[in-house]
């Protein structure tokens, strides 16, 4: 694994060069925010996507269980439609508060999250009140910091005050974000003085964004016809709660899993793929007794970060941050997010890959009730309007558990572990990318590019070689690869170019083994079996590769 930032370019240059990442609509320019996963790429996902299956539903409780974690519960899942009733998201509070505060310049039309916006300001000691301010944009994609000609505008600036004031006068520069400046110095509503981050141009007042994509339903125009692209998959889970619980007899605790496509309109969509506006979820809402809820949540908040040790994300890149209590929604009791040290951000900086949630009732008791909010006891009630009825109406539906053993009926407290599919690609990706140097087939030392992936997540797990085009060796070749493809083990078959460069290749994309059939194979019947990341070679018996790869996948 790399550490510098710039080995970022690097990372989307292969990934682009070999397949794993396009821009999306790329011959028109591209769409921000957008991305397509090539040929390497979507098996790269497909196999992220189906580990996650596979490890939490269905064979939960047989693969990579914790020692001492219990086991004896059920998770089924579900494939919900991207729009809902609009409803839903009234109810949820994503119409009212799924919302970021941008800025626009006048000038350039360029589009600022108030919070991705840094504000140096020079502040007069005396007055507490700022001389002069530049702002710029935070993140690892532009220059973070003040530019040399801002930071001279700014010394100017005060001289210039100084001489105004005809004193010896103190200014100390304050960096804040633009967010915080507003409310210090212009109380949120003001134009922020500084300007545009690119050209210096007017910015507009802040303003809300909601982040749902509207879209229209049928030939209906207007508010009757508005829906929205989901936001998470979430919300589908908990629309379907009774039915599964209807139709599939679970138990409580069980829980409820889906992974699919989520949509939002963010401002600035950046550090490729990282924050998109449409992306794939991999989402859990867990139903336990209240009572259990909180040994639940550690279940799963630790169970969920050995997930990605597992695959290989681990030491000081990959981290579990218990959130502080003020940054907890308010419905929340507990809050963790597993956090990984993408190459795109600053040193010491981490992006979330999965957050890992105790909701308590408040899903499934606004979809009943209506919207909740806390009051000032800090209970959840339902939000009222001004003619004191609910804000917006539940369904009315009992989405109650009932124990029939226990004869208790409940409102089931809920786990939320919430992944992101390409997060975690990227982090898979970014984690696996190395470099070394290895002689080649003269002794010249040659620099390597491998991409060290988990042979679970590898796109191709086994590429198989003739070592020269003629003396049966491609025919061998051929059937052994058929062999391993009937077996359902995803290979490649190569025969162009010296071996040495056909090795290169299968590194690149991060192919586990090369198994080469040489001249010796005719008589011994056995190949040559090459390690990505040792480079060690074995010999093994042609009729064993199936069962050796398939052990060594096993492991
Ligand atoms: N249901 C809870 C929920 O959606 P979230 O923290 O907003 O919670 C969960 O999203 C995960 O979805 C994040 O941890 C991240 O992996 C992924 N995600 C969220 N927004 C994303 C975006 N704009 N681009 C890519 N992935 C995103």
């Amino acid at each position: 694994m790399i550490a510098m930032a710039q080995e970022m370019d690097k990372i989307v240059a292969l990934c682009k060069h070999r397949g794993f990442i396009f821009q999306s609509s790329e011959i028109y320019g591209g769409l921000n925010g957008f991305w397509d996963y090539g040929p390497l790429g979507v098996e790269l996902k497909r196999n992220v996507k189906e580990s996650w299956w596979r490890d939490m539903i269905t064979r939960h409780d047989e693969l990579n269980v914790p020692e001492g974690a219990p086991t004896a519960f059920s998770m089924v899942g579900l494939d919900c439609s991207i729009i809902m009733h609009p409803q839903v998201w009234k109810c949820s509070g994503h119409y009212d508060l799924f919302h970021d505060f941008m800025v626009d310049c006048k000038e350039c039309k360029s589009r600022f999250r108030v919070d991705h916006v840094t504000v140096a300001a020079m502040i007069d000691t005396a007055s507490k009140q700022p001389v002069a301010c530049e702002t710029y944009i935070h993140d690892a994609e532009s220059a973070d910091g003040l530019s040399k000609t801002q930071a001279k505008r700014l010394n100017k600036a005060v001289d210039q005050y100084k001489k105004e004031q005809g004193g010896d006068i103190d200014c100390e520069e304050a960096t804040m974000s633009l967010d915080a400046y507003l409310k210090l110095f212009d109380h949120g509503a003001a134009i922020p003085p500084a300007g545009c981050p690119k050209c210096r141009g007017e910015l507009t007042a802040p303003r809300e964004f909601n982040l749902m994509f509207k879209t229209t339903v049928g030939a209906l125009a207007g508010e009757e016809g508005t829906a929205f692209l989901r936001p998470e998959t979430a919300q589908g889970i908990f629309m379907n709660f009774k039915n599964v619980v209807d139709s599939s007899r679970v138990k409580i605790p069980f829980g409820i899993a889906q992974i699919g496509k989520s949509f939002r309109n963010e401002i600035t969509p950046r550090n490729y793929t990282f924050r998109s506006r449409e992306f794939e979820q991999m989402e859990i809402e867990f139903f336990c007794h209240p009572d259990e809820s909180r040994k639940w949540y550690e279940y799963w908040r630790d169970r969920r970060f050995d997930w990605y040790v597992r695959y290989g994300l681990a030491g000081d890149r990959l981290q579990l941050r218990d959130h502080d209590p003020d940054e907890l929604s308010h419905y929340s009791v507990g809050t963790a997010d597993v956090e990984y040290a993408f190459p795109f951000l600053d040193e010491g900086e981490f992006g979330e890959l999965e957050g890992d949630a105790h909701r308590g009732d408040f899903d499934l008791r606004s979809h009943m009730e209506g919207r909740l909010v806390r009051d000032e006891s800090g209970c959840l009630v339902v939000e009222q309007n001004e003619h004191g009825q609910p804000k917006y109406r539940g369904s009315g539906k009992d989405l109650r558990y009932f124990n029939d053993q226990t004869r208790e009926r409940f409102v089931p407290h809920v786990i939320e572990p919430s992944a992101g599919a390409d997060r975690a690609t990227l982090a898979f990706l970014c984690e696996a990318y190395n470099e070394d140097e290895q002689p080649d087939e003269k002794g010249k030392m040659q620099s390597r590019v491998y991409m060290k992936f988990h042979p679970q997540l590898a796109p191709i797990k086994v590429a198989v070689f003739p070592l020269i085009k003629k003396d049966g060796m491609p025919e061998r070749a051929a059937a052994l690869y058929r062999e391993l493809k009937q077996a359902g083990i995803a290979s490649m078959y190569d025969q162009q170019a010296a071996i040495g460069r056909r090795y290169r290749r299968q590194d690149e994309i991060g192919t586990p083994w090369c198994i080469t059939i040489d001249g010796q194979t005719a008589e011994d019947n056995a190949v040559t079996l090459r390690e990505r990341d040792t480079l060690e070679q074995t010999r093994i018996p042609i009729d064993r590769v199936v069962a050796d790869i398939t052990a060594r996948l096993n492991t």
